[in-house]
């Protein structure tokens, strides 16, 4: 059986058009800071919006240097700057989840439709996935736009899945499957 950890220690470097997906490390503190320290971002993801820099350092050690495997810094090329951060969450041998983020100053774009094209694109032509899907809250129209336009479908909503301050959440569950990414050509 093929080794999926060995697959993205190969493929921990990858190269879009205009982007190159590489690993985060503290040196981008500054980058990651300016996307964590945004409420704009905050109010959309799982995690607490980071107070300072070593906030950010300490998610940077603790979230993507702990276990680096598929998780990447989204650098655009033409000005060598990290804009936002993808990770891979491998859940099974067949099963993997995407989840994202993009400085705001960089939105609409088709930043994050590149980068998560590229991630979808390693997942099953190389990992050989069965299946990747990616959750959003129902009110995130920027995170669905982007799943729709790889290719995913909206299959369910879970419903209170994410406690933010005293609220709890809905949340929209998109999915690819291998099938789907061969027949619609997607890369
Ligand atoms: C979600 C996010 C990563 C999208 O990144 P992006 O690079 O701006 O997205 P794209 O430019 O590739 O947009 C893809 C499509 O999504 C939709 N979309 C994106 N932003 C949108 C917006 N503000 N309003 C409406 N639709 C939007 C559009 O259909 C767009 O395609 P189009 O521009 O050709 O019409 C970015 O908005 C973000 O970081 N948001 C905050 C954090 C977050 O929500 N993370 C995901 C948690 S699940």
């Amino acid at each position: 059986m093929q080794d999926i950890y060995l697959l993205l220690a190969e493929n921990n470097r990858l190269e879009t058009e205009h982007l190159i997906l590489r690993p985060v490390t503290l040196a981008d503190a500054p980058d990651i800071y300016e996307i964590g320290s945004n409420p704009n971002i905050i109010k959309y993801v799982s995690y607490a919006i980071h107070q300072d820099l070593e906030d950010t350092r300490r998610s940077i050690a603790n979230h993507f240097m702990r276990h680096p495997l598929g998780k990447y810094g989204i650098i655009l090329k033409k000005n060598q700057r990290l804009v936002g951060t993808i990770d891979l969450m491998i859940k099974s041998q067949n099963v993997a989840e995407i989840g994202y983020q993009l400085n705001e100053k960089f939105h609409r774009q088709g930043i994050m439709t590149e980068a998560a094209g590229k991630i979808v694109q390693l997942s099953f032509e190389k990992l050989k996935m069965k299946r990747v899907f990616a959750t959003c809250l129902t009110s995130n129209i920027a995170s669905s736009g982007v799943m729709k336009k790889i290719g995913m479908t909206q299959e369910g909503t879970l419903r209170g899945q994410l406690k933010k301050g005293n609220y709890f959440y809905d949340m929209d569950v998109y999915s690819l499957l291998s099938d789907e990414y061969k027949n619609k050509n997607i890369s």
